[in-house]
């Protein structure tokens, strides 16, 4: 067993010497500190995966622990980093260790992040971070993992557990409805189904399989970052999902080899009347929907 938590500032070349002895069966998660990443590191632990993890911040303190409590745990080897995906750079230090990598079987591009508003209101730097990290770097860690995969598939490596390869692209049920008030952020997860829809497509005979991940509500560090600590109304009124079931059904799903994974019967039931109410019948419901809504959440600071 092999295990290297490195530091912010570690450089390609240490996090390279860290992997070296990294052996498949591999799976790489993005934004694995909390929430729903740390949810997929801890099944694909479970189900015998050695893990690359990388999140934004926290000093490798995070990550640090979520690594340690997944290799004494399971028994795999841990490689965890941090990059910030809001740059360029920050990306390009993933997709270059992604090119080192001897294979990799699973890739899930979980790293992302929203801030409701009104959109003309909100800072044009926080917009464009938002577009970089849900869109410009899952894009570029997919065209960086694809090759990767399938030299392993040419070299006849076994694909593990799952028999195959496979990249998850977190998306969210907000694609099904025609606006929430975090429009950027529903954009980049527009863009991310109608990108793995296309990929799972032209990739269907290569046996690497693509899945766009549409959860709801999830507990995460997403409504505490928000400001929705313990005990805020949200919790009650609405029922939220668990990371580790929303993973839990993704890999499910993957193994069944299906595209689209919406989590959960209310969710799926939800996709399915956003996806067929008309348009004027949207709008006259959706003040309706906002007023009860806005009992519980606020969407800016000040309003
Ligand atoms: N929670 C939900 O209800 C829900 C519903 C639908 C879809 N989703 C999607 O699921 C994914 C995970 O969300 P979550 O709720 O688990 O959120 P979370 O608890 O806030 O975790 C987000 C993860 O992404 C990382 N991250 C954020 N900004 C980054 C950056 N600039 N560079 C690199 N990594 C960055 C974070 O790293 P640090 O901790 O180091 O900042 C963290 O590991 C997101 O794509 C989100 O849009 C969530």
């Amino acid at each position: 067993m092999h295990s290297a938590t490195l530091q912010v500032n570690s450089t390609v070349g240490d996090i390279l010497r860290s992997i070296r002895n990294v052996h498949s069966p591999i799976a790489l998660v993005t934004g694995a500190s909390t929430g729903i990443g740390k949810g997929f590191a801890q099944k694909l632990a479970a189900d015998g995966y050695n893990l690359i993890l990388v999140a934004k911040t926290g000093e490798g303190k995070l990550l640090d622990k979520v690594s340690g409590e997944l290799e004494e745990k399971h028994k795999v080897s841990v490689t965890s980093f941090t990059a910030d995906f809001s740059t360029p750079q920050g990306v390009d230090k993933v997709t270059s260790i992604i090119c080192t990598l001897p294979d990799l079987h699973i890739l899930v591009n979980n790293a992302g992040f929203g801030e409701p508003g009104i959109f003309h209101r909100k800072d044009i730097r926080t917009l464009t971070d938002i577009l970089m990290v849900n869109v410009v770097a899952a894009t570029r860690i997919a065209h960086a993992a694809i090759p990767v995969m399938l030299s392993g598939i040419n070299k006849g490596c076994d694909a593990g557990t799952y028999k195959t390869r496979g990249i998850i692209n977190l998306s969210s049920l907000a694609v099904f409805t025609l606006y929430t008030p975090n429009i950027v952020y529903r954009s980049t997860k527009v863009f991310l189904k109608g990108f793995s829809d296309s990929l799972a497509f032209e990739l269907r005979n290569t046996g690497i399989r693509v899945q766009v991940l549409c959860p709801g509500l999830t507990r995460t560090d997403m409504y505490t970052k928000l400001g929705y600590d313990e005990g805020h109304p949200i919790y009650d009124k609405y029922k939220f999902m668990t990371p580790a079931q929303v993973a839990e059904r993704s890999i499910d799903y993957l193994k069944r080899n299906k595209v689209m994974c919406i989590p959960g019967f209310r969710n799926k039931l939800l996709a399915f009347i956003l996806s067929n109410i008309p348009r004027r019948l949207f709008y006259a419901f959706y003040d309706r929907f906002m007023k009860g809504m806005g009992k519980v959440v606020k969407w800016e600071k000040g309003d």
